[in-house]
């Protein structure tokens, strides 16, 4: 398999790299691809180094698959001309993924409906993925009917230039900001831009990418968004209320069973999820399961995961494992 990997020198490209060599992904031949800044930086993958080139010079070699991390704008205009050529384009930006010509993919959800006509694949939102793989099974047992979740985002999610920013008010030294703000010591409720709604970009993914994921209009999701000062792994609260009434040792068997999750719950021995137990793991973690008292048939939770593992590079690698094995590429 030819693949490229577009945004090798990004936080999710560098995480990217870790997951194809830990999970063998079938590679014959590895195209490393940034912006014409990064031409000829050098790279290791597997105790090998690469060089990297352009988005050009990578289409041209037509690999059969490429994965995304660039960034939307880049996504948009390079994806197609992939697509052109006969790749099959993994992205993680958010450019495709409300395309209603485009699947949106969490692999243990709904990789079902990939075919070999799908070119351009899209990637969900890091914080959409740990909410929706962490609801999937209870979504089918409980049927949702209204969401409503609070994120904890970490810097990671922003990029190299916010993990900077936080590093350097740590070490008390002046830089470059990705936030209008301070973050160490703060909160920022604002992640991604402020739409005219009032609600922020990161908002309206969460709002909107669970009903295409689920195929499913039928349950509603509304959204508040916060980047906090970690390093890494993001942290949400969730308030899902169903259709059906549920049992609460039931719904710790499900998330148990459900695959990709493992339930952290309990809390005798204060065991609950937390970014620093996420970090590197490529699965979501669930706890704080409990009935919100305040109203019938709603339960209360608590989703950590590693978003640059499976909230982006591991996702994305499940796909394409999806792809190779099936036959689609
Ligand atoms: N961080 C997360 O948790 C997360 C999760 C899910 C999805 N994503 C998405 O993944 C993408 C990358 O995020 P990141 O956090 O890895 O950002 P990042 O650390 O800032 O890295 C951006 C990467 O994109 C490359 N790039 C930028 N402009 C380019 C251009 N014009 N042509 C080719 N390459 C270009 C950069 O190359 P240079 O080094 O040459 O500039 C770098 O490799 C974004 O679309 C983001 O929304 C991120």
């Amino acid at each position: 398999m030819k693949v490229a990997v577009v945004g090798a020198t990004g936080m999710v490209g560098e995480v990217m790299l870790k997951v194809l060599a830990e999970r063998n992904f079938p590679i014959t031949e590895l195209l490393l691809v940034a912006s014409e800044r990064s031409v000829g930086k050098k790279l290791t993958f597997k105790n090998k180094e690469y060089t990297v080139i352009g988005l050009a010079e990578a289409v041209a070699a037509k690999p059969q698959i490429a994965i995304f991390s660039a960034g939307g704008d880049t996504s948009l205009e390079w994806a197609p001309k992939f697509a052109e050529v006969g790749t099959t384009v993994v992205d993680n930006s958010s450019a495709w993924r409300m395309d209603p010509t485009k699947k949106l993919v969490v692999p243990e959800i709904n990789a079902h409906e990939l075919t070999k006509d799908d070119k351009i694949i899209a990637n969900p939102n890091c914080s959409t993925i740990q909410m929706v793989l962490a609801l999937s099974q209870l979504h089918k047992k409980y049927k949702m009917k209204r969401v409503v979740v609070s994120t904890y985002q970490s810097v990671s999610g922003t990029g190299v230039k916010a993990v900077r920013q936080l590093e350097n008010e740590i070490a008390g030294i002046e830089g470059e900001m990705a936030y209008p703000y301070p973050i160490s010591r703060n909160v920022l409720p604002h992640c991604d831009v402020f739409l005219e709604n009032g609600y922020t970009k990161e908002e309206m993914k969460l709002a909107r990418e669970p009903q295409k994921i689920f195929n499913d209009k039928s349950f509603s999701v509304t959204a508040t968004a916060v980047r906090v000062p970690t390093a890494g792994g993001h942290s949400e609260s969730v308030n899902v209320q169903f259709e059906n009434d549920f049992d609460l040792a039931d719904v710790r068997q499900i998330i148990s069973e459900t695959p990709g999750v493992i339930l952290q719950d309990n809390t005798a021995i204060n065991s609950y999820p937390m970014p620093i137990l996420a970090h590197n793991k490529d699965e979501v973690f669930v706890g704080r399961l409990r009935r919100d008292e305040s109203q019938p048939n709603t339960l209360n939770m608590w989703i950590v995961a590693d978003n640059l593992r499976k909230g982006a590079a591991t996702n994305a690698i499940q796909i394409g494992e999806y792809l190779v094995e099936n036959n689609l590429i």
